[in-house]
């Protein structure tokens, strides 16, 4: 293997990487951000991947989500404050149905640049390069705003260390006092029409609660219950971003990405030979590796042997996204091999990407009953291979739109014009992601897990 670099990747086969049009003004932002601080601290990452490896030893669950594409126009503290209050509640329900440590990672402050299944648009026979998240160009149809242009970059990143800020402030500032988060758990539960389900499940925390108190444990004199650790995350894409937040960090002399704490490689740049996966190589942050039907189990462990070829534990998630209906022809493979070559890795269920539809006023949207199916054949399958589902993988949001249908409120087709405010993919809004997590949580239980 040739010797890595912050820019090594410059050899190797580039997908989904814009073409900018001035390359100086390109150099000058690159610049810029090299010299701005970093976003986050090597020792948070450090702290992840410990967490990460207790998952991979059967000692915690993670849980991962937010928005599909985060975006300047919705950027606002309420959405922050709400899809952070809404992973914190799925959290608790998932720590009372696995029974173990919730590891919190938010899809946000950096995930912006999204890989396109066109490279361009067209409409009303005027043919545009396709909108591929605000960090690189606007969504807007209209021929200069459609241009990439790198300035967007700046300020994606005073974006994300805003929201890195606030979030910081939340985590530890009492907002995610774990009473709280209960209180709105209880909450939900009396609001939904299908509240009885869960009743149980929100009681026994309830309980917990109450016994802890009794002891004398609770927020006012153990800290742990009213901090939380909470990590961010983003796809990878954008490397010339990703390259000029890479630093090396002083107390370790190792080499970290600090735009995020987590990043993952998408399903159509995690190729052999790929710039993307050459870039992560060489960063020593906790990788995802998105895994859908055209993964081939040979193609894994060689991306395994570039990735981690030391087989550290807590360094790779797989995040498999095949899509309810072709689950039970890829997952197993794919597990077996892992196994047969005794590779260490965490399995998360991404059952968002592979149930995307059409509805039949031509919107994108994804079914929750579909969603759902994906997770539960996702954990039984793990289980009959001797194996374990060690996370979850969504896009959802703290607001209450109307861009998947189903769940206990019924959003139908015809509702989906109602609130559809995403810029890319269908979000499950804040009582789906919930329910979801009930399920889960229930779902979890009776595997034994
Ligand atoms: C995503 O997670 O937004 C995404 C594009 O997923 P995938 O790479 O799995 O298609
Ligand atoms: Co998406």
């Amino acid at each position: 293997m040739t010797q890595w670099q912050t820019d090594s990747w410059k050899n190797f086969t580039i997908k989904h990487l814009p073409d900018y049009p001035d390359q100086k003004h390109l150099d000058e932002v690159e610049k810029t951000l090299n010299n701005f601080p970093p976003l986050v601290f090597a020792g948070e990452v450090r702290s992840l991947k410990r967490a990460l490896a207790d998952v991979t030893e059967g000692n915690g669950f993670l849980l991962q989500g937010g928005d599909c594409a985060e975006s300047f126009s919705e950027f606002h503290a309420d959405n922050i404050r709400d899809t952070f209050r809404v992973i914190l509640q799925m959290a608790v329900v998932l720590t009372s149905g696995a029974n173990m440590p919730v590891v919190k990672v938010g899809r946000m402050a950096g995930q912006f640049a999204k890989p396109r299944s066109s490279p361009t648009e067209t409409i009303d026979g005027v043919e545009l390069p396709s909108y591929t998240g605000d960090i690189i160009n606007d969504i807007n149809f209209d021929p200069d705003k459609r241009q990439p242009n790198p300035d967007r970059m700046l300020k994606a990143y005073s974006q994300a260390a805003s929201t890195l800020n606030l979030l910081r402030a939340f985590a530890d500032g009492g907002y995610a006092d774990l009473r709280h988060v209960q209180s709105w758990n209880m909450g939900f539960v009396k609001s939904g029409p299908q509240g009885e389900r869960y009743r149980h499940l929100a009681d026994q925390i309830q309980e917990s609660l109450n016994f802890m108190e009794a002891l004398g444990i609770h927020s006012t004199n153990t800290p742990q219950l009213r901090r939380v650790k909470y990590f961010t995350s983003h796809e990878a894409l954008l490397l010339p971003y990703e390259e000029a937040l890479t630093r090396i960090d002083s107390t370790s002399g190792n080499i970290y990405n600090t735009s995020a704490h987590f990043v993952w490689i998408g399903d159509r740049t995690r190729f052999l030979d790929s710039a993307h996966v050459e870039f992560c190589r060489g960063i020593k942050n906790p990788i995802g590796i998105k895994c859908g039907p055209t993964m081939k189990p040979d193609e894994l462990i060689e991306l395994l042997d570039i990735l981690n070829p030391g087989d550290e534990t807590g360094r790779i998630t797989l995040i498999t996204r095949f899509g309810n209906d072709k689950i039970g022809s890829y997952l197993p493979n794919l597990i077996r091999k892992v196994q047969e070559e005794g590779r260490t890795v965490i399995w998360s269920s991404d059952p968002m990407h592979g149930n995307t539809i059409k509805s039949g006023n031509g919107i994108k949207t994804r079914p929750f009953d579909r969603i759902l199916d994906e997770v539960k054949k996702n954990i039984e399958i793990h289980k009959s291979e001797g194996s374990r589902m060690g996370g979850i993988h969504l896009e959802m949001t703290g607001q209450n739109v109307t861009e998947c249908t189903g769940g206990s409120d019924d959003v139908t087709e015809a509702d989906l014009t109602d609130r559809y405010r995403t810029h890319c993919d269908p979000r499950l809004n804040a009582n789906q992601a919930i329910e979801l997590a009930f399920l889960i949580a229930d779902e979890l239980k009776q595997n034994g897990h």
